[in-house]
């Protein structure tokens, strides 16, 4: 997008929606977007700004004082929220209960480690299933279960070659069919992790086998890349990416960030360009203003990769920090970001966000068109006073906790976030085309044959 006349940038950026209502500028509007936790602002900041602007929502940008109050920052219970306590009973599959659930987390050989796939951007798929093992919402019986939890590690068994994509399905479909519970709900209570932009697409088949279990998975939208989605966004579960663990630890990260001042850039995108328009327009902005953005091409390997600590290093030293598309449209570098407190950008249309029943990401981050990425918008970016900066960073530090995947007993991770959104999925009820009900509770199935005595392998699906 060729940059637009500059002169003209503030009433562009700024002026009146024209639904809006008159005593509302634009100003006011745009802080007002600003939401983080629900149940705290309702109770806190409702009874100030209604008085001289009817939006919903406040000024928030004007006193970043008056609203930060330490133990309200994340709450999941309470109006406005998930409900009023987490209740909840999850069976997680023992890989050794279910014939072939080896394999989709270890490979054929059995030579992946899950310690090796703990790392890395994917490494939820292994944190959520130990944290599941450990939480004490854990049920060893299967039929007082409200959710069963199906491990795999099968992104990371694939990128190290344990198990083709033939043999990913065949293993899925194998695995599913010895499990009666899966059977009688039509797969409605069992969740699944997809880690990467791929989603459920890993799984070739999931259409016809997952297409009403529960998937969680860091990916919205993907109709640009395939025919169908994976994601739905009414059964499925945005989960935060899997930030690294030296950059999430309470003490000791492995780099700090840096005061605004003695930041050296407005903006950058720092990742590879793997031929996505959004990601090479960066890297020609870049060209064009090298004082106002950082944006090099960066290299899978050689002397032009970032290692881990140089990598957050760059990242740190903005104050926006761009996160294009790349493959899909999800990205780390939005949940990176607020660790090293640059205010991330979405540069990806089709993103979904995590939490969004307590989080109003317009209050922490910006979204921005992806097909107006140019110089108006480095402009605007330029023309953010640094005190919306510092309020949003502020903000963010505040909600962070919601990306990390530290244990239960914490009580904002990304983990509590994740159960809190299991528990609104669970049902009271479950049935499928191939279950039936008697007078006396009985469920049988096609044949009248009773659940108790239903036998693997089950058809499918
Ligand atoms: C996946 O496996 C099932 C069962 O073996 C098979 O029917 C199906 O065609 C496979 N899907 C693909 C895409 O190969
Ligand atoms: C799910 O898959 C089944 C079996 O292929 C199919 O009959 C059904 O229409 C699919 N449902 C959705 C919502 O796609
Ligand atoms: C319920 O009724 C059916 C049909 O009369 C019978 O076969 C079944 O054993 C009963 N189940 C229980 C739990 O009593």
């Amino acid at each position: 997008m060729a940059s637009t006349n500059p002169g003209n940038k503030s009433t562009r950026f700024f002026s009146p929606h024209p639904h809006s209502h008159t005593q509302c500028t634009r100003t006011h509007q745009i802080a007002a977007l600003a939401l983080i936790v629900g149940t705290f602002f309702l109770t806190r900041l409702f009874d100030h700004s209604l008085s001289s602007c009817t939006s919903p929502y406040r000024n928030s940008f004007s006193d970043p004082n008056q609203y930060i109050a330490p133990d309200d920052v994340v709450r999941f219970e309470g109006s406005g929220g998930y409900g009023t306590h987490l209740s909840l009973r999850i069976y997680v599959y023992d890989e050794d209960e279910i014939e072939g659930l080896k394999l989709l987390l270890y490979g054929r050989e059995g030579k992946i480690s899950a310690d090796a796939c703990v790392k890395g951007q994917w490494g939820t798929q292994v944190k959520i299933h130990r944290l599941l093992l450990q939480s004490t919402f854990r049920t060893k019986k299967k039929e007082e279960a409200d959710l069963f939890f199906v491990p795999s590690y099968v992104k990371c068994v694939r990128m190290m070659g344990g198990l083709s994509d033939k043999e990913i399905n065949q293993t899925y479909v194998k695995v599913l069919s010895q499990m009666p519970y899966f059977r009688l709900s039509g797969g409605r209570n069992h969740v699944f992790v997809f880690p990467s932009g791929a989603g459920a697409h890993l799984f070739k088949s999931w259409a016809t086998y997952l297409n009403r279990s529960i998937i969680l998975t860091p990916e919205g939208d993907r109709t640009d890349k395939r025919d169908t989605t994976a994601f739905n966004t009414w059964k499925d579960i945005i989960i935060p990416g899997n930030v690294d663990d030296g950059m999430t630890a309470h003490k000791s990260r492995l780099v700090d960030p840096l005061p605004l001042s003695r930041r050296k850039y407005l903006a950058n995108y720092l990742g590879r360009a793997q031929g996505k328009a959004g990601r090479l327009q960066l890297i020609d902005l870049a060209k064009q203003y090298p004082d106002k953005l950082e944006s090099p091409e960066l290299k899978f390997s050689g002397p032009e990769k970032l290692g881990r600590t140089e990598y957050f290093q760059h990242l740190r030293n903005a104050k926006f920090c761009l996160a294009p598309r790349g493959e899909s449209s999800w990205t780390l570098r939005f949940y990176e970001s607020f660790f090293v407190e640059c205010v991330p950008v979405l540069l990806s249309d089709q993103a979904e966000l995590p939490f969004q029943n307590i989080v109003d990401y317009a209050q922490i981050s910006i979204k921005w068109p992806s097909t107006r990425i140019g110089t108006q918008l480095l402009d605007y970016l330029e023309s953010i006073p640094d005190k919306y900066i510092e309020d949003m960073i502020a903000k963010g530090r505040r909600v962070r906790c919601l990306w990390v995947y530290s244990p239960e007993s914490e009580s904002c991770s990304a983990f509590r976030g994740i159960l809190w959104e299991l528990q609104k999925k669970v049902r009271k009820f479950h049935n499928s085309a191939e279950t039936f009900w008697l007078h006396n509770g009985s469920i049988v199935n096609r044949d009248l044959v009773e659940f108790s005595k239903w036998k693997t392998p089950m058809p499918l699906p």
